[in-house]
């Protein structure tokens, strides 16, 4: 390939005047004639920032939240996802919430039908579902450094979640593993999972229920050299731990995943009052078209109020609700045991 005249060493020009491509040159009569189709892809490398004060210097150093999108997890499916397209990855509900198939998309519904047909993955079978059984997977963004954040108010919507946002190769911590139940749910989904849970006693019942999964037992925000190189390397972080009425370990709790540079794709957060309150917030905004995204500055108001140190430890309720379960047998669920108790384990109202 000539680039260059060899005659008077001019720049050759594209000659568009004739059907055959050629190259010209613009002074003298030479033309070379393109018979060849010819290209070279050259691959951009982005040039990386230079590291001015060494790598170990930026390690453990809180991160803004900018790069946090808040989702409910109720408008994010009914209204921001309606539109399901072909070969898109979902999970249809069926008839027992504690079963999901894995399927892609294979047809949408002609006019004046309703039926989507889906190919379930375990076996390729296809079948014509109801839309409304249908939960999308959530597409992540590609963006990097952004993380999307489920809220739901409830353990069946959480576990849900469980079963069908966590793929094969996804590297999971469930926080506040309580039983371990949500933890092994996870486990049935990929490969990698750890639960981490404050109670000793509720480590100990998981690891005897569920021997090949790693519990660790501790506080995952006051054990801060414990936890950051536990949640390293994490995608996906599922937390649970404010029970039903406490907001503020959980606002601490995806403060520090968000400030402490584990940069999840995804965080799964349950808790009822910390639902209710964004929903209240995008009430106004839910109509046909929103895209399930609560506006930032709720994030910022959250975790200025609910987001200092708490004054007192928690572990003093939760040792004595567990020390009355104990005692008991573990007739009750947690949750059924009332939230203040002594240590002793005595009704505290
Ligand atoms: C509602 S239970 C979690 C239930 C679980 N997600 C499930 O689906 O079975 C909450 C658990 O969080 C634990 N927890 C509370 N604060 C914690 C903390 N700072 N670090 C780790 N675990 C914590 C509690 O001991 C309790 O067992």
């Amino acid at each position: 390939m000539v680039y260059f005249c060899p005659s008077c060493a001019n720049l050759l020009i594209t000659d568009t005047q004739e059907v055959n491509l050629r190259l010209v040159c613009s002074t003298c009569p030479y033309a070379f004639k393109i018979t060849e189709r010819i290209q070279h892809k050259i691959k951009m490398e982005r040039k990386k920032p230079d590291d001015v004060m060494g790598e170990s210097a930026w390690e453990n150093v809180d991160q803004t939240t900018g790069q946090a999108r808040f989702v409910l997890s109720e408008d994010w499916e009914k209204y921001a996802v309606p539109m399901l397209s072909v070969d898109d990855r979902a999970f249809v509900w069926l008839r027992s919430d504690k079963h999901l198939g894995a399927a892609t998309i294979t047809n949408l519904p002609n006019p004046g039908e309703d039926r989507v047909c889906v190919r379930y993955e375990h076996n390729g079978s296809t079948y014509h579902v109801n839309p409304t059984r249908i939960i999308p997977v959530r597409k992540l963004s590609s963006t990097a450094g952004e993380t999307l954040i489920f809220l739901c108010d409830n353990t069946r919507e959480y576990r849900r979640l469980a079963r069908s946002q966590v793929n094969k190769e996804d590297d999971v911590v469930d926080i506040g593993s309580s039983y371990g139940v949500c933890t092994d749910i996870l486990s049935q989904h990929c490969d990698r999972v750890i639960g981490v849970e404050i109670s000793k006693p509720l480590i100990e019942h998981s690891r005897a229920a569920y021997p090949n999964i790693p519990f660790h037992h501790l506080d995952i925000v006051k054990n801060e050299s414990q936890s950051i190189p536990l949640l390293k390397g994490k995608n996906k972080v599922f937390i649970d731990i404010g029970g039903d009425r406490d907001i503020q370990p959980v606002v601490q709790c995806i403060k520090f995943v968000l400030e402490k540079k584990i940069k999840p794709e995804m965080i799964v957060v349950k808790n009822r009052p910390l639902t209710r309150c964004a929903m209240e917030e995008t009430k106004p905004l839910r109509v046909a078209g929103y895209d399930g995204l609560i506006p930032n500055a709720w994030w910022e108001k959250m975790s200025t109020e609910y987001g200092k140190e708490e004054e007192k430890s928690g572990d003093v309720v939760i040792e004595g609700w567990f020390k009355k379960a104990v005692e008991e047998g573990f007739k009750k669920h947690p949750l059924r045991y009332p939230q203040r108790m002594t240590e002793g384990g005595e009704e505290n109202n």
